[in-house]
């Protein structure tokens, strides 16, 4: 199932699945809700997930606007606002977990417990700066399909299955290229969210691809260990989108760690 609503000033698109306590899907950079297909259709009874298209992505409205990680996090709180759910389950990949960690900055009592998976704490340093900054101009020069040759190496794992690396360039190549360019510019100037880290109380899940080539298992480990009472999960065989390259590790690492909740 999937809905639009206009919050915030922007039509936002969700899709949707399950009923019962609510888990918040973010996406990571370029993708959409799409790439939380796979776990809204296996999420454990008693829980209803909700993946929006972040501003600019998929099919929500946006494109060609200025983004900054502060405006996504505002976008989704509007959302969970406006479908009255209550506090949520928040679950970041990637870049997902940066707009997870802005998300805490405005709006901590939204969080029922959040899950990182694929993400790090700190901001970019100067050569991450300058490299976003070359993939604009390529991507500007060139159109999206040219994010799939510079990203797809470096984010799946050797093993990747055909159908995963499929996904992931369908859903690069559908991401307009304005939407790429604004999202490099908040990737580079997002804020270091590791002073937040020691603030949060609710219970946390870590998880890592064990060849993440770009937030690898010691960032994970490091992410774990400043989050009180953390919980570290590293998917073998998985690069930087574990729950597309080994869903059925990702969902039982998930499904483990709501069940949990209820206990
Ligand atoms: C992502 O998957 O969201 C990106 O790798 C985030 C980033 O480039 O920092």
């Amino acid at each position: 199932m999937s809905g639009v609503k206009r919050v915030n000033g922007v039509d936002l698109h969700w899709l949707e699945a399950g009923s019962g306590d609510p888990v918040l899907f973010l996406h990571g950079f370029p993708f959409d809700a799409r790439m939380w297909s796979g776990q809204l259709s296996t999420l454990p009874g008693g829980w209803r997930g909700i993946a929006p298209d972040l501003r600019g992505f998929g099919e929500s409205g946006g494109a060609g606007e200025p983004l900054t990680l502060d405006l996504l996090a505002a976008d989704v709180a509007a959302l969970l606002d406006a479908l009255e759910t209550g506090t949520a389950v928040v679950c970041g990949l990637s870049m997902g977990g940066y707009v997870a960690f802005a998300l805490w900055r405005r709006r901590p009592e939204l969080f029922r417990a959040l899950v990182l998976a694929d993400t790090r704490a700190e901001g970019d340093d100067e050569e991450g700066r300058r490299n976003r900054a070359r993939l604009a101009e390529t991507v500007a020069a060139e159109g999206s399909g040219a994010a799939v040759d510079a990203m797809l190496p470096k984010l799946l794992a050797m093993t990747a299955r055909p159908e995963a690396i499929e996904r992931v360039e369908t859903m690069i190549r559908s991401t307009p290229p304005e939407t790429i360019i604004a999202a490099l510019t908040a990737l580079a100037e997002r804020p270091d969210s590791t002073p937040l880290l020691g603030e949060v109380t609710v219970p946390t899940l870590v998880i890592a691809g064990a060849e993440d080539a770009m937030t690898g298992p010691e960032t994970a480990r490091a992410l774990a260990a400043a989050i009180s009472g953390a919980r570290l999960e590293i998917i073998p065989g998985a690069g930087h989108l574990p729950n597309l390259e080994r869903p059925e590790a990702f969902d039982r690492v998930l499904g483990g760690f709501l069940r949990s909740l209820d206990e």
